[in-house]
């Protein structure tokens, strides 16, 4: 019989078989798979088990927290944290261009990981251990797609932060292969995990740089954040966010239009809203959203984000359109 509850049982006793007493280490990115596969191995393991987590300054209000405080609150996991907020904004500085975007973005991943890895497998060699696992948070999705091929157009390169090197000296720990997503979000839910992290919407690896159009700096990524904040937040209360598949908030960085505030003209930017119903994010339409909700974002958005003057929602369904912006 399906429950949760068997399928944590079932994973504990195969992660505990198949690890016996060597360490794991695991990736997480901020988003459910990766957070649920590391609950599991916690919770079959325990202390041997590290989680990184790379904060690479590109995600939502929140939700680095939500790493760093929540996740491990919930499951007492160690966790190794790499502020690498600095070195992503430098490798940025002056792009533009989105899937030179994309490739720093993955590549930078890769090296910042590849840093923290050292230094978590320089610790347990301290305590005269051996790192020998890695946890992956696959599910029976990829598990298909990945041996079907890569698919016919590779519209745009994705990178699921967490996505490893190929030259890897571990061997896989992979406890939600067998499961759909929304099998995994009710085993985060059995194990505890906050809802802001089981019940996220698909988020993408590049994160909030390839929701900026133009150049990512610190500056635009507060802007962004807070725009999207009073966003999502409107969203949640108005109790649609279930039936909207993801709603990105893109800030349109290098276009200004005029408008007035009080007495005064402002100069500022416009902010995109993207909501979207879809089943698998292969076409998806734009959501009818109430009108009201609409002026409840547009009206709060304009007045405490003093950057923003304009909010602006997306038509598009996709195809043509794709998702995100980028
Ligand atoms: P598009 O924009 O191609 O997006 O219609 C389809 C879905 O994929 C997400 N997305 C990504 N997810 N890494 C990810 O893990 C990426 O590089 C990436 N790019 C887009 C997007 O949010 C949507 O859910």
């Amino acid at each position: 019989e399906w429950t949760a509850g068997n399928i944590v049982e079932e994973q504990v006793a195969a992660i505990r078989e198949q690890v016996g007493d060597a360490r794991v280490i695991c990736g997480l990115s901020g988003g459910v798979d990766s957070a649920v596969a590391a609950a599991l191995v916690q919770k079959a393991v325990g202390d041997q088990l590290t989680c990184v987590f790379v904060d690479h300054g590109l995600l939502r209000e929140g939700e680095a927290e939500q790493v760093e405080r929540d996740f491990v609150a919930a499951t007492g996991a160690k966790l190794y944290v790499a502020d690498e907020r600095e070195r992503f904004l430098n490798a940025l500085a002056g792009v533009t261009d989105p899937e030179e975007k994309r490739k720093i973005i993955g590549r930078e991943f890769i090296r910042a990981f590849e840093a923290a890895e050292k230094a978590v497998l320089a610790e347990a060699a301290a305590e005269g251990a051996k790192v020998e696992f890695l946890v992956q948070g696959t599910l029976y999705p990829d598990v298909v797609e990945s041996g079907g091929g890569e698919g016919a157009a590779n519209i745009k390169s994705h990178h699921n932060v967490g996505g490893l090197p190929e030259d890897m000296q571990f061997k896989l720990v992979e406890p939600l292969r067998a499961l759909f997503k929304d099998e995994v979000r009710a085993v985060g839910a059995e194990l505890g995990l906050p809802a802001e992290i089981v019940q996220r919407q698909p988020f993408p690896g590049p994160g909030l740089g390839i929701r900026i159009i133009g150049e990512v700096t610190e500056d635009r990524l507060r802007i962004l954040r807070k725009a999207d904040a009073i966003a999502r937040e409107e969203l949640t209360r108005s109790g649609l966010d279930q039936e909207v598949w993801q709603m990105p908030v893109v800030l349109l960085a290098d276009v200004r239009s005029v408008g007035v505030q009080g007495d005064g003209r402002t100069y500022g930017h416009p902010i995109v809203l993207r909501p979207v119903s879809s089943e698998d994010a292969m076409t998806a339409d734009w959501s009818r959203l109430p009108y009201d909700l609409l002026a409840t974002i547009s009206n709060r958005i304009t007045n405490e984000v003093e950057e923003v003057n304009r909010v602006t929602l997306d038509v598009t369904s996709k195809p043509p359109g794709t998702i995100e912006w980028e």
